[in-house]
């Protein structure tokens, strides 16, 4: 401080430090004046370290004159810091946002229960040895049909009512492509690519042009698998199917295992489980046709194998006792609602 009028300097100082206090907009200009005047190199500070340099009869009248000053500084400096948010919550309030308002809990997603319980399916599957492998659900006529053994005109393309597309026709003027109306094709795809020891199942999804009911839908899930490899026989397919159902639903259900035709399998078989007061068909299985297996370039004297393809939402209204598969697709937030962390 200079030797003349110190206290004429203190209220020039104070004087302009609230002058430039006005003029502050912001929290981060408020920051750097508190810094610049009150901190600890702050100007006013050093004015009050400065007193016990001073005169011992002087320093009473400005400590005391320091002090006040300071006070003054704090008080002003509250004040407009209190300004400064109060036209911050203004602003906020010209935008219409009432910022007392108690937040929104926001939604949070689960997994549809399909994709639950076909996790949990899969998961025993690889539990089991099987690697999981995924294909298209456009797919070619020769993969969905003709290359199972089911040529164009056979009857057994009545078993699959079809939604073709009518992007691709042959020469005859006949669709192609197709919406895939079972797994199986995968079947020939992955063998096109793989030697044995083949062991995998395909989860996704089918299409059906069909009528619906309490265990139809014209959109399903399904899941596939092969085993090819040298020595494989029936009581394999049955012990993986059995293993499998026993594992997913629990021991104690009625199943039924009876003949079935599938033009690519022989011979080939369905599973049932009692649903109430009748059977729900869970799954058509069979041992892969020699005619597969050649085609493949394998030798069928070398090498057999089983397949199966399962309903995912039959599995899953046995193990939730859903009564009309119709509730899966149709979107229903009280119904979908229902089901949460099963795997
Ligand atoms: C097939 O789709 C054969 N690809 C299964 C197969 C694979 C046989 C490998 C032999 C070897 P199927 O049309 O029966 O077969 O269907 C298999 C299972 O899918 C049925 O048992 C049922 O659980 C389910 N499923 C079939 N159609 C529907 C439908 N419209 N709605 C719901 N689930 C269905």
């Amino acid at each position: 401080m200079p030797d003349n009028n110190p206290l004429e300097e203190l209220e020039s100082l104070r004087v302009a430090a609230l002058g430039e206090l006005d003029t502050i907009p912001d929290e981060v200009g408020l920051d750097a004046w508190r810094v610049a005047y009150l901190g600890r190199s702050g100007k006013l500070t050093q004015v009050l370290r400065s007193v016990s340099a001073l005169p011992p009869a002087e320093r009473p009248l400005l400590g005391a004159a320091g002090n006040k000053a300071k006070v003054s500084l704090e008080e002003h400096f509250g004040a407009r810091r209190t300004a400064i948010n109060n036209v911050r919550l203004d602003a906020l309030a010209d935008d219409a946002i009432d910022i007392t308002l108690p937040g929104r809990q926001a939604t949070v997603g689960r997994l549809h229960p399909s994709t639950m319980i076909l996790r949990e399916i899969t998961e025993i599957f690889r539990g089991m040895g099987f690697q999981i492998v995924e294909g298209p659900e456009v797919e070619r006529d020769y993969y969905n049909f003709e290359a199972l053994n089911i040529p164009k005109d056979h009857p057994a393309r009545d078993m699959f009512d079809t939604f073709w597309l009518d992007a691709n026709k042959d020469a005859e003027g006949r669709f192609t492509t197709l919406l895939r109306t079972h797994t199986s094709p995968m079947q020939i795809r992955y063998l096109e690519a793989h030697q044995p020891p083949i062991r995998v199942v395909v989860p996704g999804t089918c299409y059906r042009y069909e009528a619906t009911d309490a265990a139809h839908e014209w959109m399903l899930t399904q899941i596939e698998g092969l085993v090819i490899d040298e020595n494989i026989s029936f009581p394999h397919l049955k012990g993986t199917l059995e293993s499998f159902v026993h594992r997913f639903l629990g021991p104690g259900l009625e199943t039924r295992f009876r003949c079935d035709y599938f033009p690519f399998v022989e011979p080939g078989a369905e599973l049932s489980i009692r649903w109430g007061d009748r059977w729900l068909e869970m799954l058509g299985a069979g041992m892969v046709h020699p005619e597969i297996i050649e085609a493949a370039g394998l030798d069928p004297e070398r090498y057999t194998g089983f397949a199966f393809g399962m309903g995912v939402e039959r599995f899953a209204m046995l193990r939730y006792g859903i009564e009309d598969i119709r509730n899966f697709y149709q979107n229903d937030l009280r119904f979908l609602q229902q089901f949460r962390g099963v795997s």
